[in-house]
């Protein structure tokens, strides 16, 4: 078996309460297996930068990282990848920024990653890069010698050429990513955009799976990220998680709860869902002091200015519906700025009747599976989700919705809060069915089999 080494912006390390995410869990479970590495950014900003790695091992997995300067982290980190790159790839042109120096310091970050990187691996490794933050990397570990099979794997959505082009040195940056042999999307629609910018933009051909442009290829496919079912299913049935959903129960007084769980960002739709609540509550009064949202949004990216206005509304908002509905007695919606550890998420899942995931735009969602893994089958809740969320293609059982629209949504809410046991079961069980054989690991083993079986053409690199 060949080494692993996986890239990405920030590095996971096992912790003592396991209290992590499944992508993390699932490509440490590949870094012991394989005696891999995980290289990154420490998270840590210094003086000046060094160049200098720190190795570290925890639990049988390895990891790299590199410490990163003040203007690294506001060029690269704030700036090309959460000021243009984010809102560009899930299609907010509007609030996307193109300054020249985030460009220079984006390339420049990857440039500091490629040089200790390329020294760290050998003839045989396989490399994965993760994410938009390190699209060039391929390329310039190409640039200093390295032959090796080199996947990418984009977690977030990529956009339509039309909103693509609006990104100054757009071809350059897609020209880069014909330095890696294989291109792994969560969706056929992601995928599809690709394709066509290839071929629209950069006079490109499709053959199979396989893109060609000019002298150079690359393989593009559709390989969805899952959750660590088992974990997360096994975390939902403790003692812990019971006494924990009996509290939340106890706490809420027989109300139904709907449940909404995202990193604090424009990107989730957040803004739109209260709206969609607020809409239910004026046009059913009936269910006035018997429904309750709670909504969890840990902050996120707090340097990034939109990311502060969109805390900001949300405080507004949040407090301004509750303002106006609640009484002495009843609270419409709970707005919780902190995240949760799994056996306390798993709970609340499980408390919750609608599972309310409307982002506006998302790569995959996770929390769509993992609300669905979570239901006690005997009496599973109902997943409401967004149509734009790539796990939309894969969780058809769900109730599909436009997120902008709040009549629709309120309406899906009314739908889900009547809906009988029976369709509630049969939904639940086709859509566990998905969740459980499409699974992090099912994911992770068919990605990295893929770079591992993709023919490299002679010359690549
Ligand atoms: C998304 C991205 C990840 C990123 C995560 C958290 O899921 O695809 O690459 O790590 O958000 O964002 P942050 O900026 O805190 O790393």
């Amino acid at each position: 078996m060949s080494r692993l080494i996986v890239v990405s912006n920030r590095v996971s390390m096992p912790s003592p309460d396991g209290a992590q995410g499944g992508l993390a869990v699932a490509l440490q479970a590949a870094l012991r297996e394989s005696g891999g590495l995980w290289f990154g950014w420490s998270g840590r900003e210094v003086e000046e930068f060094t160049g200098s790695v720190n190795f570290e091992e925890s639990d049988g997995v390895r990891s790299a990282v590199v410490d990163l300067e003040a203007q690294d982290v506001e060029e690269y980190y704030n700036g090309f990848a959460n000021r243009t790159l984010w809102p560009l790839f899930h299609y907010r042109v509007d609030i996307a920024k193109y300054n020249r120096s985030f460009g220079e310091g984006y390339e420049r970050v990857n440039r500091r990653f490629a040089e200790p990187l390329h020294v760290m691996i050998e003839p045989d490794d396989v490399v994965w890069i993760n994410d938009y933050h390190l699209i060039p990397m391929a390329m310039l570990l190409r640039d200093r010698g390295v032959r090796n099979r080199i996947g990418f794997f984009l977690h977030t959505p990529w956009p339509p050429t039309r909103l693509l082009v609006s990104l100054p040195y757009h071809e350059r940056l897609v020209r880069s990513m014909f330095f890696y042999d294989v291109i792994g999307f969560q969706t056929e629609e992601w995928l599809e955009s690709f394709r066509h910018y290839c071929e629209h933009e950069l006079g490109g051909r499709s053959e199979g799976e396989y893109i060609h442009v000019g002298e150079k290829m690359v393989r593009a496919v559709v390989c969805p990220i899952g959750i660590d079912f088992k974990n997360f299913r096994e975390a939902s049935e403790t003692r812990e998680a019971n006494a924990i959903a009996e509290r939340m129960r106890t706490s809420l007084r027989q109300l139904t709860m709907i449940v909404g769980v995202d990193r604090l960002d424009y990107s989730k739709g957040i803004e739109e869902r209260l709206n969609s609540f607020e809409h239910l509550l004026h046009t059913h009064e009936e269910l006035h002091r018997s429904v309750v949202l709670i909504q969890v949004a840990p902050p996120s990216r707090g340097e990034v200015e939109q990311y502060q206005k969109v805390r900001e509304k949300l405080n507004e908002l949040a407090g301004r519906i509750n303002g106006e509905f609640a009484e002495v007695d009843w609270t419409p919606i709970r707005y919780v700025n902190r995240g949760y550890a799994r056996a306390e998420l798993t709970a609340l899942y499980r408390a919750a009747r609608v599972g309310l995931v409307t982002p506006l735009r998302d790569g995959m969602n996770l929390v769509a599976k993992e609300y669905i893994a979570a239901q006690d089958p005997e009496d599973p809740g109902v997943l409401i989700l967004s149509r734009f969320a790539g796990a939309a293609s894969q969780m058809k059982e769900a109730l599909l919705v436009n997120p902008y629209s709040p009549e629709e949504v309120a309406e899906a809410l009314q739908q889900a809060l009547k809906m009988p046991l029976s369709e509630r079961k049969r939904r639940f069980e086709s859509l566990l069915d998905g969740v459980r054989t499409e699974d992090v690991h099912w994911w992770r083993e068919k990605f990295v089999a893929m770079i591992t079986e993709t023919k490299v053409p002679p010359g690549k690199g």
